[in-house]
């Protein structure tokens, strides 16, 4: 990867920290007066899509869209930069991880993600994407913002239990000038609404479809669509299936079935009438069913699941810039490391310490095991 290490204008590159379809992420430091410092993330254009400027207006039209956005539960942007042939996005690092990979770390430790974790996070999220949804321009008006990749790669989950909606990178809105976007997929074929299946005219209805779609996965750890070439998915999503997800997992109340249920009818005009609608119904279903859970638990459960990471990160709270230079050093979740290597070709730099570190770090999380399995056991 050319990129690393490198420098741009004010942002010192350091780590890549996830890759989709149009954009890399980078983990990077803003110096500024005086030695101070912060993390924050560029995302900067693919390197095979550098100077495709199809793609780099969807950038700028995603940083146009979002800068709109202020909430705490959608990702926040700093400012859209342009140094020579890069084009990228400086925006707040959220220190953690996506669901899919909670959702597949929990998995591989044999743990489906409790229920009530499960809900609030997409209480959280629909309380972001709400926020986009009603968002309007300086005059007041509304810009009709629709974010049409609502998967759970781009539901971010910090260690302190944040949760924040991204990638607003194919969104459509009033504002957007690329409307094409060749050479991308237009939002995953696993979360397509049926309306955006069949190619119908979106509004944020299409987003909620998506959302439950998450929430069946996250619930399940199983796809919601069952084909798995594209085309073949896309046929499915035009007339997807019934949910009946407590038969499966009985520690889902059946009443949150009922609430999959409604998000994920094949009319809009049957489902939640909006995000916030479908966020209130998760938090209430939370509040009868879990009334001891915490948002403390969400921290919880990242920090057990991504110990390293979370060791680092603690680290890099210090307020030394040599603990920051540590934890940019030592960066690596186990998918980073292997983005990463991927993408570098190198081999897994920081690995020896990191291994050390997750040996010490597994003694004591197998002491708090015991109370924590209670945490996380089906109940
Ligand atoms: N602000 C951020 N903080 C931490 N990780 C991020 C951030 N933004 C993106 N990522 C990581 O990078 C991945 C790809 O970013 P995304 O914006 O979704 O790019 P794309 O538009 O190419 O899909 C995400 O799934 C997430 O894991
Ligand atoms: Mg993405």
């Amino acid at each position: 990867m050319k990129r690393l290490p490198s420098t741009l204008g004010p942002y010192r590159l350091t780590r890549l920290v996830g890759s989709g379809g149009m954009a890399d992420v980078y983990l990077a430091t803003h110096e500024t007066i005086g030695g101070f410092e912060r993390l924050v993330c560029l995302k900067c254009v693919r390197e095979d899509y550098i100077g495709d400027a199809e793609i780099e207006q969807a950038l700028v039209d995603e940083a146009r869209v979002t800068s709109y956005i202020d909430h705490p539960n959608v990702t926040q942007i700093y400012e859209l930069g342009r140094v020579g042939e890069d084009t990228f996005i400086a925006m707040e690092f959220v220190a953690g991880t996506n669901a899919a990979e909670l959702l597949k770390v929990s998995l591989e430790s044999g743990f489906n993600l409790p229920v009530d974790v499960v809900l609030y996070i997409a209480a959280e999220a629909a309380r972001g994407l709400d926020a986009a949804h009603r968002e309007t321009n300086l005059k007041g008006e509304p810009l009709n913002l629709v974010h049409r990749d609502i998967s759970p790669q781009n539901i971010l989950i910090s260690f302190d239990g944040a949760v924040k909606v991204s990638d607003f990178g194919i969104a459509k809105s009033r504002l957007r000038h690329a409307h094409t976007t060749a050479g991308i997929v237009k939002g995953k074929y696993r979360y397509l609404s049926p309306e955006q299946a069949r190619g119908e005219t979106l509004d944020a209805r299409s987003d909620v479809f998506a959302l439950g779609i998450v929430l069946f996965e996250l619930l399940t750890g199983t796809p919601f669509l069952r084909a798995e070439e594209p085309e073949a998915l896309v046929r499915e999503a035009q007339s997807p299936r019934t949910p009946r997800v407590h038969r499966t997992r009985d520690s889902v109340p059946k009443e949150v079935n009922g609430i999959l249920q409604r998000s994920l009818k094949r009319k809009a005009g049957k489902r939640y009438p909006s995000a916030q609608a479908l966020s209130d119904a998760l938090s209430e279903a939370l509040l009868r069913y879990f009334p001891d859970f915490e948002p403390a638990r969400v921290a919880e459960i990242m920090r057990f699941f991504f110990p390293e990471h979370w060791a680092l990160v603690l680290e890099s709270r210090e307020p030394t810039t040599l603990a920051t230079s540590r934890y940019i050093a030592d960066f690596s979740s186990s998918h980073d490391v292997e983005l990463t290597a991927v993408a570098t070709g190198d081999a897994r730099p920081g690995m020896g310490r990191a291994l050390l570190l997750g040996a010490g770090l597994c003694v004591l999380a197998a002491t708090l095991l015991w109370g924590l399995r209670k945490i996380l056991s089906e109940t």
